[in-house]
Order: structure tokens, then C-alpha cells, then sequence
């Protein structure tokens, strides 16, 4: 795969849980043009992905792919040079099967032309995914496209989208920067929507499926937990608690949300920058969960130069009041090895979202969080 790529988690924004197959040219565009105007692109959001929905239904007669000629009138590689133009990277969806989920023509035995026919319109990142395989083995069909796409010479993230069924997180790192954990999200708190054969999970139920993985995760290669609900009809305090927890887990931060019309407060969360910081730490460690107590989760992430970041989520459903005396704790992480020594050491305390300075470690945490909200700190090594 390409080397030297995503060694952070990847930042973005993604069509599919807003605009399904309904997606065009000029929706593209004002994306692109919000991303910018709104300051998403300087909070570090980099990728633009197309899902699902942006082909014909045919090959060409070169067995070419080609975008739906109504909905982009002007091509893929107009609107990837579009998008370039605004500071951005361009991202395209396919699927290793022989149709997409949307029955859209899939890459199966078509590998190297559409790898090809990507690094031609200049893509930077493919989300490759996993309907009508048959019996296909997924690390194989994912390794084609992996070599397809290094063939070309671009460099392109690849996106690996096989739902968590066969254990990606055990073979992903040589063959894609990151790999979906869980079958699709959906915009509930903790609710599970079933479809037949196959679920919709909410936030933490996602969160929930897979804690047993985090030591896969570093940079270059991070477990997916699917693109953002933020800003999708969650409360204020649900899409916090999302986004932190989005943050502290190492996942990639792909917003699913229609940025234009976002509200204010949806676009603060997104680009709050201590959280942002808090995901993309040079250390690439995925967070754990250290306690849950009383319906508050306590959630813990080593970072880089000795820092901490904490989230502390209030599971009830009315607010509650966070007694935490530091001294009481030991504050480490077997997997990286890291562990804070607070009967020596002091650490001040910043809180994210509210961006106010809470103190130090030498005298308890007090807090009150409200219902579904977070409070997020980082532990700051004197
Ligand atoms: C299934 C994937 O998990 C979704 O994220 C989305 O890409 C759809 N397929 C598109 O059909």
C-alpha cells in the first residue's frame, strides 16, 4: 500500500448517511465551497468522499467507469479538479464485488482498469466496499485492489469496508489505512435498527461491538467506526459525546452531516480544536475504556510528550454530578505501556469543549454533566 499516508486518522466528510445515491455535482460543489467557508477544512477535515451513487449504470466500451452523465455533468475529473482547487483531496467509492450495495457496476475483475481510471481523475482516497462478493475472501479481494491501486504510483488512502466479518483489523495493516468495524451506523444514541439480514447500530452500540481491538490500531492503519452522525438530529450534548468519543477511540473523523445548513453549534463541536488535537496525537494510540460507574464512562487515551486525554460520559438520562479524586486512581495503559504517576507528578487540567482551565490533579475533579453530555479533559504533564 502507500506508505506514508494517514498516519493520523483520516479527517473528511463522506455523502452516504445524508444523501444515500441522491448526490450530484452541484451538491458536491457546495460541500467543497461549506467545507472551506466554514473553517472545516482548516480544522484539519482533508477528504471529500463520494459514496455510493456517483456512476453509470454501464461500462464504457472500454470497460471504463464513468460518472452518471445527469448528475455530474461535467465529469469526475472536473469536479476532482474542483475540489484540488479548494485545498481539499477528492475520494470515490467502489466495491469488491461485481455490483456496489446500490447495484451500481462493482470492481470485481475490473481491478487495475478502475484503479487506473482513479489515479486519472487525480483520487486520493478510495472507500472500497463489500456487497454481492459471494464467496470472494476478503483479504484476497482486498489485497487485488490494494496492489491496483499501488500500481498506479498515486498515492491513494484505501478505505476498507468489509463490515468486521473477517477479523480486518488481523490482516488491514499491510493492505488498507483503515478498516470499518461494525455494519452501518445510524443516528440513535444506543438504539439497533433492524433490516432483515442486517442492522443499522447507534453510537454506542458501535462503540460497544468491538473493545477488545484497540491494539490493532496506530498510524497508517485505525479501526473505522463508520462515518459521524453528528450534526443528524442527536441532542447538542449527544453529538459532543459522539464527536469525543469519535476522538478517543482513534477513528477516523469522516463528518456524515449536511454541512451547509449545519447549525452553529453542530460546526463548533466539529472543529473544537482540543478534540480534534486529541484524535490526531502523533502517537496514534487508541483510547479504552477505564470505569463506568453510576452510568459515567470513563474513557482514557495515552498521548504524546506524557499528556492524557479523559472522557467522562454521563449514560443517564438526567444530569450528574462527577466526584473524581485523582489520587485514588492509577492512571495507565498496559497496551502502550503508559502510565501516569499522580502521586508524583501534577497534571493541569484543561477542559475541551469549554475551553476553561479546571485546575490540577493535587485536589479532586468536580463536575456536573448533563444528560448524554461529556465532559472531555486534557491532563496537561507539567
Ligand atoms: C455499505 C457501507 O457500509 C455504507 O457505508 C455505504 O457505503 C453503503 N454500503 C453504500 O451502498
Amino acid at each position: 500500500k502507500s506508505e506514508n499516508l494517514a498516519l493520523t486518522p483520516p479527517m473528511g466528510w463522506n455523502s452516504w448517511n445524508t444523501f444515500g445515491c441522491d448526490i450530484n455535482e452541484e451538491l458536491i460543489k457546495g460541500i467543497a465551497d461549506a467545507m472551506v467557508e466554514r473553517g472545516l477544512r482548516d480544522a484539519g477535515y482533508e477528504y471529500l468522499v463520494l459514496d455510493d451513487g456517483w456512476m453509470a449504470m454501464e461500462r464504457d466500451e472500454n470497460g471504463r467507469l464513468y460518472g452518471d452523465t445527469i448528475k455530474f455533468p461535467n465529469g469526475m475529473k472536473a469536479l476532482g479538479d474542483y475540489i484540488h482547487s479548494k485545498g481539499l483531496k477528492f475520494g470515490i467509492y467502489n466495491c469488491a464485488g461485481f455490483k456496489t450495495c446500490a447495484g451500481y457496476p462493482g470492481s470485481r475483475g475490473y481491478e487495475y482498469i478502475d484503479a487506473q481510471t482513479y489515479a486519472d481523475w487525480g483520487v486520493d482516497f478510495l472507500k472500497y466496499d463489500w456487497c454481492n462478493t459471494e464467496k470472494l475472501n476478503a483479504e484476497g479481494a482486498y489485497l487485488t485492489m490494494r496492489d491496483a491501486l499501488y500500481a498506479t504510483g498515486r498515492p491513494i488512502v484505501f478505505s476498507i469496508c468489509e463490515w468486521g466479518d473477517s477479523n480486518p483489523w488481523k490482516w488491514g495493516k499491510e493492505i488498507g489505512h483503515l478498516w470499518r468495524v461494525s455494519g452501518d451506523i445510524i443516528n440513535c444514541w444506543n438504539c439497533e435498527v433492524g433490516h432483515g439480514s442486517w442492522s443499522s447500530w447507534g453510537i454506542w452500540k458501535i462503540i460497544n461491538m468491538r473493545t477488545d481491538i484497540r491494539k490493532y490500531a496506530g498510524p497508517g492503519h485505525w479501526n473505522d467506526l463508520d462515518m459521524m452522525e453528528v450534526g443528524n438530529d442527536l441532542t447538542d450534548a449527544e453529538n459532543r459525546s459522539h464527536f469525543a468519543m469519535w476522538s478517543i477511540l482513534a477513528s477516523p473523523l469522516i463528518m456524515g452531516n449536511d454541512i451547509r445548513s449545519a447549525t452553529p453549534k453542530t460546526i463548533e463541536t466539529l472543529s473544537n480544536e482540543g478534540v480534534v488535537a486529541v484524535n490526531q496525537d502523533s502517537l496514534g494510540i487508541q483510547g479504552f475504556r477505564f470505569s463506568d460507574e453510576y452510568g459515567i464512562e470513563t474513557w482514557i487515551k495515552p498521548l504524546i510528550n506524557g499528556d492524557w486525554a479523559i472522557v467522562f460520559v454521563n449514560m443517564n438520562d438526567k444530569e450528574v454530578k462527577l466526584y473524581f479524586d485523582w489520587l485514588k486512581h492509577d492512571i495507565g495503559d498496559d497496551v502502550s505501556q503508559k502510565f501516569a504517576k499522580l502521586k508524583y507528578n501534577t497534571y493541569q487540567i484543561q477542559d475541551l469543549f469549554n475551553n476553561k482551565d479546571l485546575g490540577d490533579t493535587s485536589t479532586p475533579l468536580n463536575a456536573r454533566i448533563g444528560q448524554h453530555d461529556v465532559l472531555m479533559i486534557r491532563l496537561n504533564k507539567q
